[in-house]
C-alpha cells in the first residue's frame, strides 16, 4: 500500500483516504462519492481495529463481508481497498498510542474507555501508510470527527479533513454497520434516536424565546425511555469545541447514544437549528 501510494504521489496525483471498518452501507458510499470529487486516487481502508474495542464489546461479532465490500467500493470508483491484518498493524512489540486528551473524555469516550485512543492511533497509522492529501469522515461519528481534526492539526499532518452529512434509511434511522444486529422489534425501537432528534429540532424551531439545553435533554430522555431503550447519554454541545451548552445557539448539536433491545449501542446527532442542518 505504501509503495503504491508513494508512486501515485510521485506522479503528482492527489490521494483521498476513506477509513472504514467495512460492512459498507450507503453512508460509507457517500464518503467515497465525495472522495471521488476531491482527488485523483481513492483508497478505502477496511480494518476492524481491535484497539478501539473494549473487552466486552463486539469485536468478535462485528459484521465482516470483504468480497461484497470490494465490489461496492469498485462501483463507486475506488482505486484501492486496503485491508491489512491485525498482526501487520499491531506487531507483538507494539506499544504506542495516540491520545487526544480532552475531546476524548465525554460522551462516547466516557462510555467506552480507551476507544478514541484506539481510533486516533489507527487513523494516524492509516494516514502514514496511505499518504492522503484529503481524508473523508462521516458526521455520524461526531466526536470522532472532532478528534481526528484536532489530531491532524496538533501533529501538523497537512491532510485536509472533510466531514460528510449523516445518511439515513427512509424512516430516519442513521445507517450503521451495527444496524445488522437489529431484528424484529429492535429495528422499530431504534427509531427512537432519530425521532427524539426530530422532536428536539421541532421544539427549537417552534420556540419563540431562548430555549435551555435542559429542556431539550429532558424531552429526549422521555422519548427514549418511552420507546423502552436505555439512554447512555444525551448532550447539547458546541459543534466545534464539544463543550456542553446551557442554552441552544446556532452552533448547538444534540448528540445521543442509546442501547436498543438491551445490547445494541447506537449513536445519532444533529444541529438543532433546522435551517442550518
Ligand atoms: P465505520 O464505523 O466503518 O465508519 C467509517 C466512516 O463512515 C466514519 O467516518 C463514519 O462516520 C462514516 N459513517 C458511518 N455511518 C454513516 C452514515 N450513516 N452517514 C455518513 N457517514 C457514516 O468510524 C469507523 O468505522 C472507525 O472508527 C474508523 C474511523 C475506520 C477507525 O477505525
Amino acid at each position: 500500500m505504501s509503495q503504491q501510494a508513494a508512486e501515485w504521489q510521485r506522479q503528482g496525483l492527489k490521494i483521498a483516504l476513506v477509513p472504514t471498518m467495512g460492512c459498507l452501507h450507503a453512508g460509507h458510499l457517500s464518503l467515497m462519492h465525495k472522495a471521488v470529487a476531491l482527488a485523483d486516487r481513492i483508497i478505502v481502508s477496511i480494518f476492524v481495529n481491535p484497539m478501539q474495542f473494549g473487552p466486552n464489546e463486539d469485536f468478535g461479532s462485528y459484521p465482516r463481508q470483504l468480497e461484497m465490500d470490494c465490489r461496492l467500493a469498485e462501483k463507486e470508483g475506488v482505486h484501492a481497498v486496503f485491508c491489512p491484518d491485525a498482526q501487520d498493524m499491531y506487531g507483538p512489540s507494539f506499544q504506542t498510542k495516540v491520545s487526544v486528551a480532552n475531546l476524548s473524555q465525554g460522551m462516547c469516550g466516557a462510555d467506552r474507555p480507551g476507544h478514541f485512543d484506539g481510533v486516533a492511533t489507527v487513523v494516524l497509522k492509516l494516514f502514514h501508510l496511505t499518504r492522503p492529501d484529503v481524508a473523508v469522515f462521516g458526521q455520524k461519528d461526531f466526536q470522532q470527527l472532532a478528534i481526528i481534526r484536532r489530531m491532524t492539526a496538533d501533529l501538523n499532518l497537512n491532510i485536509e479533513i472533510v466531514g460528510c452529512p449523516i445518511v439515513r434509511d427512509p424512516d430516519g434511522l442513521a445507517m450503521s454497520s451495527r444496524n445488522k444486529y437489529l431484528q424484529g422489534e429492535s429495528r422499530n425501537q431504534a427509531l427512537c434516536l432519530s425521532k427524539a432528534i426530530l422532536a428536539a429540532r421541532r421544539l427549537v424551531a417552534e420556540s419563540q424565546t431562548e430555549i435551555s439545553a435542559d429542556t431539550v435533554i429532558s424531552q429526549t430522555r422521555e422519548l427514549i425511555a418511552q420507546a423502552g431503550a436505555k439512554l447512555e447519554y444525551a448532550v447539547v454541545i458546541n459543534k466545534d469545541s464539544l463543550q456542553n451548552e446551557s442554552v441552544i445557539t446556532e452552533k448547538s448539536v444534540l448528540a445521543i447514544a442509546a442501547k436498543i433491545g438491551g445490547k445494541v449501542r447506537l449513536i445519532d446527532n444533529a444541529r438543532l437549528f433546522l435551517e442550518r442542518v
